[in-house]
């Protein structure tokens, strides 16, 4: 199929007016070759996606982060991720990143990060257009705030998970794949007593516990990493043939 099409079709799924300002979801690179059959699907684009790329001839890697992104405006310095991007140039690797978009579309990585835990909870913590935003909340109770962040590690195969304590039970829970740092608001508004997400600081860490919302951080790569599902499915769906990036969490929990 060539790409052009390809990304036509997936941009239905998670359009990229869903996206922030400050993202730069879409086509990062196109492919030499615009007909796509294989394709590697990632986190990120790094040396294990490059690698797989190569090795099993795909000339797509369908990525969560863009490569090109904030400040990484130009191919001008040494930046460690440049150098993915020029390797990925020099060997006519297309790649696409699906990022904010892909967070708030229906069906995106809100969605399947409930699905993951077994919640499929429905009401939105943010939306940002109809049907459509960033994390997921609903009722369910918990025996214990440390029962639910040991499920929660367990589901997300996270090396270290920690929560914070603000003294009250499990009993509506709201996750967001990534950073939650910015939805602490937004959950105490809704009465979330249990936020699962990533990357707290010690201002929302300080904020949450003293607004009776639980955190739990079970880091940002284990939230997020499941999008590779979700790239993988949709491939599938146009017979291409779909590598996966097998990168664990790796961070040392000590
Ligand atoms: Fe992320």
């Amino acid at each position: 199929m060539n790409y052009k099409d390809l990304i036509k079709e997936f941009e239905k799924f998670a359009p990229l007016y869903l996206q922030e300002d400050f993202d730069n979801s879409g086509l990062q690179i196109s492919p030499l070759e615009e007909e796509v059959t294989k394709a590697v699907v990632s986190l990120n684009l790094d040396r294990h996606s490059l690698e797989l790329a190569r090795s099993r001839g795909a000339n797509m890697i369908f990525t969560h982060h863009p490569p090109f992104f904030l400040k990484h405006r130009n191919l001008n310095d040494d930046l460690f991720i440049k150098e993915f991007i020029k390797q990925a140039i020099r060997e006519g690797i297309g790649v696409y990143s699906a990022h904010t978009n892909l967070d708030a579309c229906k069906g995106g990585l809100s969605d399947y990060l409930g699905e993951i835990l077994g919640f499929n909870f429905s009401n939105i913590i943010l939306e940002n257009d109809r049907g459509c935003g960033y994390g997921r909340y609903g009722e369910k109770e918990f025996e214990s705030l440390p029962f639910l962040a040991n499920y929660v590690k367990e589901k997300l195969n996270s090396n270290s998970c920690y929560f914070v304590d603000a003294g009250v039970k499990p009993n509506k829970i709201g996750y967001i794949p990534g950073s939650g740092d910015d939805f602490i608001g937004e959950c105490i508004e809704k009465g979330i007593d249990t936020l699962i997400s990533s990357e707290f600081g010690e201002f929302e860490i300080f904020w949450a516990s003293e607004s009776k919302l639980n955190l739990i951080d079970v880091g940002h790569f284990p939230s997020e990493n499941i999008v590779v599902d979700i790239f993988k499915n949709f491939l599938e769906n146009f017979n291409i043939e779909v590598f996966v990036n097998k990168k664990k969490d790796i961070r040392i929990s000590i």
